[in-house]
């Protein structure tokens, strides 16, 4: 197995919008994240990753960008950038920055040349197709209606797969290729670290544009994969990744684990990492009325289990719980009343000591959970208001409905402003009102009690993100799964040149009785999340509600 920095790396990632606001108009931006660089030190991160700070009219918060080389006006200016960048360098971590290309916002210059008409050079930078009796094809968008919007100039349909301020690119253009390229290697040039490349798989379409195949209607993953992705990241990656010392994460959805390695394989000389969606809150449309089930633990730790065996002796995986499209990771596999502190301190276990590079969500750290709204106009997520204008529209839903699948599954959870403190907007921002919310809890999770607090969920972080640096087991040892039929506990073995790590996690409210083999009896506690425990002999454990431990195994 190659080592390399990035497969050591702990990141974060920073919501902008969300962060801290430092010019106090109530939205998160640079200079407040500036100002914060010395908190994600201590912690510990290695590497940020940065959700859009791109010039956007902000209809999908910055995952539709207007100009791909200007910051957003409400997050500053490039040379606030540039003094952030310096910083994160200056204090020995690294940015990368969100590459969306898969499609632009309908404000940007080129779809704005695009748009006047079928000889436009720009215009071949979009997918268009002519204008018939039906739209091209069945295709749905992710943010609820059709995929198709009709132009009424020139009477051809474009593209988006996102709101119709998204329209997609059109990848078979290599002109529109190369200036991709060419603006990646502007930011590389400023010294960026790499890019997490926002939903990657879906960049390649069926020059056909087939509907759903009968069975699959409205199963979008049937986006994914297209016949040419691999083609583009291969030209991506000998134009410009190759290039530099850049790390690259792909958003896959819709890439399964038997194709992970088509994208992340060594020799395939394509990007380094991707992350899935196996485990992620499944959000089509219909799950605003009718959310699914939690995953049982057996199953998350299946699909734990298949991408670890899927890229143990090629490519790599990535280790996430939570990020701005998904709810809060405590509030939907802890316990945010009696146990808060434990089970966010267990998530945080498992989270650090899985074999894959881990993906901090900003928050996470202090144990932020989902906010509660109180009606839809408390939202700000497009997918939240569309979904709610087609279904509420349509008739077909009650409201009451709606509010409370909303509050399980909205993205918006994991958006609201960062905890800093127990002041005004908990220290996010001195404005008089935040774009989004402050979640109600802030008085007591934030991070000016967590810090002096020996026990707290911050220093607990900061104890295992430490630990995970000096300690190559957790970085490059196999990992085995020890109980994968237990609905109760999360056991495995991480081991790697002779030293042997054993992790147990309880995912449940009440004391677990754990049996180990023989094997496991010489051993040393290195790491637990309650301030006490208790050992009860050599091959037995009563674990208390939520207690993870991990032990040096001799
Ligand atoms: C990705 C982003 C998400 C965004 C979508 C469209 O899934 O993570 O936030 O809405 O792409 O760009
Ligand atoms: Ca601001």
């Amino acid at each position: 197995m190659q080592k390399s920095w990035w497969k050591e790396a702990v990141v974060y990632q920073i919501y902008p919008r969300s962060f801290k606001d430092d010019n106090e108009d109530g939205i998160g931006d640079l200079k407040g994240i500036t100002s914060k660089l010395d908190y994600l030190q201590n912690l510990g991160i290695d590497v940020i990753w940065l959700s859009p700070h791109f010039k956007s009219p902000n209809i999908d918060n910055g995952y539709d960008i207007s100009d791909y080389q200007s910051i957003m006006e409400d997050f500053g200016t490039m040379a606030d950038f540039d003094e952030m960048l310096v910083q994160i360098h200056n204090r020995g971590m690294k940015l990368i920055i969100d590459l969306v290309v898969n499609h632009s916002s309908d404000e940007h210059y080129w779809f704005q040349e695009a748009l006047k008409g079928k000889d436009n050079p720009y215009r071949n930078y979009y997918i268009w197709k002519d204008e018939a009796s039906e739209k091209p094809n069945d295709w749905i968008s992710f943010f609820s209606g059709s995929a198709w919007e009709l132009e009424p100039f020139s009477s051809q349909y474009y593209l988006h797969l996102f709101v119709k301020k998204q329209p997609d690119l059109n990848w078979e253009n290599k002109k529109l290729r190369q200036e991709i390229y060419k603006m990646m290697h502007f930011w590389l040039e400023k010294g960026v670290n790499g890019f997490r490349m926002d939903v990657i798989s879906l960049i390649s379409k069926d020059s056909n544009f087939p509907n759903f195949p009968e069975n699959r209607y409205g199963d979008l993953s049937f986006y994914a994969n297209g016949p040419k992705v691999h083609e583009y990241l291969k030209e991506m990656n000998t134009e410009i990744l190759s290039k530099y010392d850049c790390m690259t994460v792909g958003e896959a959805f819709g890439v399964n684990a038997e194709l992970a390695n088509l994208y992340v394989g060594a020799n395939r000389k394509e990007l380094n990492m991707i992350y899935h969606f196996d485990h992620a809150v499944p959000r089509d449309e219909i799950c605003f009325v009718n959310p699914k089930p939690e995953f049982s633990l057996c199953e998350i730790k299946a699909i734990f289990r298949k991408w670890d065996n899927a890229l143990a002796n090629d490519g790599w995986n990535t280790i996430y719980f939570g990020n701005h499209d998904n709810p809060r990771m405590l509030s939907r596999f802890g316990n945010t009343k009696e146990f808060r502190n434990e089970s966010a301190k267990m998530l945080a276990t498992i989270l650090l000591t899985l074999r894959g590079t881990p993906y901090l969500f900003q928050g996470d750290e202090i144990g932020m959970s989902n906010s509660n709204f109180k009606s839809i106009s408390e939202f700000n997520d497009i997918q939240v208001l569309n979904a709610y204008e087609t279904l509420i529209s349509n008739g077909t839903h009650l409201e009451e409905k709606f509010l409370s699948a909303s509050n399980k599954i909205a993205r918006d959870h994991a958006r609201t402003p960062m905890q800093w403190n127990n002041t005004k907007n908990a220290g996010f921002s001195n404005s008089g009102n935040t774009w989004l919310k402050v979640n109600d809890n802030f008085k007591e999770v934030n991070v000016a009690k967590q810090e002096p607090d020996k026990y707290s969920i911050l220093n607990y972080y900061k104890k295992l993100i430490a630990f995970r640096k000096k300690t190559p087991t957790l970085i490059y040892g196999s990992y085995l799964d020890l109980r994968p039929k237990c609905e109760n506990i999360w056991l495995y073995e991480r081991n790697f040149e002779q030293v042997k790590l054993l992790i147990m996690n309880n995912f449940t409210n009440h004391v677990q009785s754990i049996q180990i083999e023989e094997k496991y009896s010489k051993r040393e506690l290195l790491i637990g999340n309650y301030p006490t425990f208790v050992e009860d002999s050599e091959t037995h454990f009563y674990l208390k509600p939520y207690e993870s431990r991990i032990y040096n195994i001799k």
